[in-house]
């Protein structure tokens, strides 16, 4: 099993090219199964769950093609089941159930397994589905559904917001008869994203980034070109390096817009981040103040940056208050951080964590994807050598780390 062996205490400098969103990608790459036509996805960034989503595809019969950045998506679906060794690798593969039920009337999805990060349940995405008049039974581990006639528009309020299921049911509703109204949709850059690409494949949609998304179903869908929006939180992450290594870095393609919540939080917290023609330049000047947070939806702070600014705060000048509202137990890099002596108390979905001049290099175990870079981001403002083991959780959202941290400076190397 791969790990990562950091040498920190080096100011990170210079510019990073940010790439195309993993959970923007995730979805335009099922919505790929609706087309009648070829959809282009143009940005996508080559990682581990990418991979994934496109052996999915495959897995489902279609034609799935990658060269460089760019995925071909063609053909159809001849096989609707999503098996449980492709679904445990990972969650989003629910992401074909709406699109399968809607151009086929028939999916075969496992329920995904259980997860790092909380129960993470799918029936808000079995809910939308029934909503639209798919049978849906759940046997031997299998969310099986079925919509003979088709699906039918419908309203559907969700209970709380979820990212996925919004997509689900948004993909799904495109080709519904009928028109569909989302309440209390998720409001995630991601979410336009998608909704402009199967604009561009001939759906009609209106509403999407706010609350309320309205789909009048059409009956069928063509083919598109369209290019993946920049990772925010990939962004957002290198944002944090330069804060706790007390450097600067410009990064490349950012989008401002769709990191205000982090950014005006790091702002509090004295570090500079100004627009230029360049990209988005962070800089950290002089120590780090300390500011409290809690995840929510967007706008609200992202739950996928909590655990990188924690270890912010583990090494900010006072106490900060950190509250997790998104998902339960998402604070598994906390006892690997105070290996590394930070000192943090959880309590419930809140961390309190006093800040230290300084950590020491330890050996830790990454959990998680997010949670696993920021024991990166601690590893790197830490004097002396850390290793980072269980890495492969890294890859699966994070195109190459190292080559893009170590041409600013960075010492980490894999082993
Ligand atoms: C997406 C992101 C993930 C991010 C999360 C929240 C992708 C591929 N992943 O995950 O990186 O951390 O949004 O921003 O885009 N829930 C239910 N029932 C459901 C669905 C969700 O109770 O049917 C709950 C979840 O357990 C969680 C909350 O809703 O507590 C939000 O989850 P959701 O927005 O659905 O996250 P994902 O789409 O899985």
């Amino acid at each position: 099993m791969d790990s990562l062996k950091i040498d920190g205490g080096v100011p990170l400098k210079g510019a990073i090219s940010v790439s195309g969103a993993k959970n923007a990608a995730l979805p335009l790459i099922a919505a790929g199964l609706v087309t009648d036509g070829t959809l282009q996805l143009r940005n996508v960034p080559d990682l581990v769950d990418t991979g994934s989503m496109e052996v999915l595809l495959r897995n489902h019969g279609m034609d799935v093609e990658r060269t460089d950045d760019r995925l071909v998506i063609g053909g159809s679906a001849t096989n609707f089941d999503a098996p449980y060794d492709l679904v445990r690798k990972m969650r989003a593969s629910i992401l074909v159930l709406g699109p399968l039920l809607a151009r086929y009337g028939q999916a075969r999805v496992s329920l995904p397994g259980g997860c790092a990060i909380g129960t993470r349940p799918v029936d808000l995405h079995i809910r939308a589905m029934q909503a639209f008049g798919a049978i849906v039974e759940l046997a031997d581990g299998y969310i099986q559904a079925r919509a003979p006639g088709g699906l039918t528009g419908a309203r559907v309020v969700f209970p709380m917001v979820s990212v996925g299921a919004t997509e689900n049911a948004m993909i799904a509703a495109t080709l519904a008869k009928g028109t569909s109204e989302l309440v209390n949709a998720a409001r995630e850059p991601e979410i336009s994203d998608l909704a402009e690409c199967l604009i561009a494949m001939g759906a009609r949609i209106t509403g999407h980034g706010t609350d309320t998304v309205t789909i009048e179903g059409v009956d069928s869908l063509g083919g598109a070109t369209h290019d993946v929006i920049p990772d925010r939180i990939e962004a957002g992450t290198f944002a944090i390096a330069a804060a706790i290594t007390g450097g600067e870095l410009t990064l490349k393609n950012a989008r401002a817009r769709h990191l205000d919540s982090l950014f005006e939080v790091l702002r509090r917290c004295g570090i500079i981040i100004d627009e230029t023609d360049d990209g988005i330049r962070v800089a950290a000047d002089g120590g780090i103040g300390s500011a409290d947070i809690t995840t929510d939806p967007f706008p609200g702070f992202p739950t996928d940056l909590q655990a990188q600014f924690m270890a912010l705060m583990c090494l900010a000048d006072g106490s900060s208050r950190i509250s997790e509202t998104v998902f339960e137990n998402r604070f598994m890099h906390v006892p690997e951080l105070m290996r590394m002596g930070a000192d943090i108390q959880v309590d419930g979905g809140i961390a309190m964590v006093r800040g230290k001049p300084s950590l020491t290099p330890a050996p830790v175990m990454a959990t998680d994807l997010r949670a696993s870079v920021s024991l990166v981001l601690a590893a790197l403002a830490t004097e002396g050598t850390s290793e980072v083991s269980r890495i492969y959780h890294l890859d699966r959202g994070y195109s190459d780390l190292e080559a893009k941290l170590g041409q600013c400076g960075a010492r980490m190397y894999r082993v």
